[in-house]
């Protein structure tokens, strides 16, 4: 997979993507993850990248010139499964889209800024709007890396132990059960006796109970429209 995002602000997209998992996806080879500065493409002699809106709204819009050539140029080189621009009036983002983007081959991001994007760029060229929630960031590029990030650990191989992603919260409409590790017991509590039982079909079904009470507790909306007994 290739990820391509064009940002007025870089460096903000630095250190998420030199850490963790999108770093060890990109040394292994499985991800390409490029972030392009606008400034780059912009014609202007002071490399402008905003420009004021037309009617009376107040704030700036991110300038059509240099947006429109660094997307024309990216897709001269290659095709792209999306035109993603993060904004937050754009498709919730859920665990479902993830899975389905990440089998894409090439996605290309763009982050907003200022008071957004010239709307044509969005009838016309984006393909695909998300948000990563309902609050407004001060630009796409948190959201961006929040996608990236998401995507990333789906790619076969990035994570080592392949049914880890699989077991995360959401990937079964359900939140994941609560975990604990060593000691069993640690300033006087203590962990459940069914993990320690050694019984394995004891605890799958414990953990099954656990993520569905869980869920009902914190996120029954997730439970609307299904059968709510464990494993039906
Ligand atoms: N840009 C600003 N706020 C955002 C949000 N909530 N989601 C995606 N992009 C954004």
């Amino acid at each position: 997979m290739r990820i391509d995002i064009l940002t007025v602000l870089p460096g903000l997209l630095s250190g998420p993507f030199s850490e963790s998992i999108v770093k060890r996806g990109i040394e292994k080879g499985l991800v390409e993850v490029h972030v392009h500065d606008l400034r780059n493409w912009s014609t202007n002699k002071h490399k402008k990248v905003d420009d004021a809106p037309f009617g009376t709204a107040a704030g700036m819009v991110l300038a059509m010139q240099p947006l429109h050539d660094a997307i024309t140029s990216l897709q001269a080189e290659r095709d792209y499964d999306e035109v993603i621009f993060l904004t937050p009036d754009g498709e919730q983002l859920k665990q479902g889209r993830v899975n389905q983007l990440s089998l894409s081959g090439n996605l290309l991001m763009i982050c907003g800024h200022y008071k957004g994007i010239d709307q044509r760029l969005r009838d016309h060229v984006v393909t695909l709007e998300i948000s990563i929630g309902d609050y407004v960031l001060s630009g796409g590029e948190l959201a961006a890396a929040v996608l990236t990030d998401a995507l990333v650990r789906l790619v076969p191989g990035v994570i080592g132990d392949e049914t880890s992603a699989l077991s995360d919260s959401f990937q079964d409409g359900l939140l994941a059960p609560p975990v604990y590790t060593r000691p069993a017991e640690y300033n006087g509590w203590r962990v459940p006796d069914v993990l320690l039982s050694g019984n394995h079909a004891a605890i799958d079904q414990w953990q099954e109970e656990q993520a569905l009470a869980r869920t009902r507790e914190r996120r029954p909306d997730l439970l609307e429209g299904k059968d709510s007994e464990p494993g039906a």
